[in-house]
């Protein structure tokens, strides 16, 4: 039922814990089973240089957790929103289709973890984290895109 890889990211899981004085710390919860993922980032001059998560989360979600972390550490935080739940499966060798939606743990997790470190650096937009909007935002890059812009 799952590949190779799942097998060994879920065996033995890279980047499992937290970190100290992480630059961003990410936490969602799946709609569909309320499992839970927090997501630490260490970011630098907006280059993710270490990443960690811990999950109660299935197999499945730590599989996907764990690649997802290698995926990220080393990319700009532009290029790490642009990994999706579906290219982490794909790097895994795929998943089962009932357990797709345990790799969105991992995706959102960075998302959020991404969010708070915009939000503590100032760069979210005041809209964005007001009332109005008030649930995580969906579309980080227009942040990135405006400041491109500058
Ligand atoms: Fe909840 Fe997989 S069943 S993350």
């Amino acid at each position: 039922m799952y590949s190779e890889k799942v097998m060994d990211h879920f065996m033995n899981p890279r980047n499992v814990g937290e970190i100290e004085n992480a630059d961003g710390v990410g936490e969602v919860g799946n709609a569909k089973c309320g499992d839970i993922m927090k997501i630490y980032l260490k970011i630098e001059n907006d280059i993710i240089k270490d990443a960690k998560f811990k999950t109660f989360g299935c197999g499945a979600a730590v599989a996907t957790s764990s690649m997802a972390t290698e995926l990220v550490i080393g990319k700009t935080i532009d290029e790490a929103l642009k990994i999706t739940n579906k290219a982490v499966a794909e790097a895994l060798d795929g998943l089962p289709p009932v357990k797709m939606h345990c790799s969105n743990l991992a995706e959102e997790g960075i998302k959020a973890a991404i969010e708070d470190y915009l939000k503590k650096t100032g760069r979210l937009s005041k809209e964005c984290e007001s009332e109005v909007c008030g649930r995580r935002c969906d579309d980080l890059h227009h942040h990135l895109d405006e400041e491109d812009d500058d």
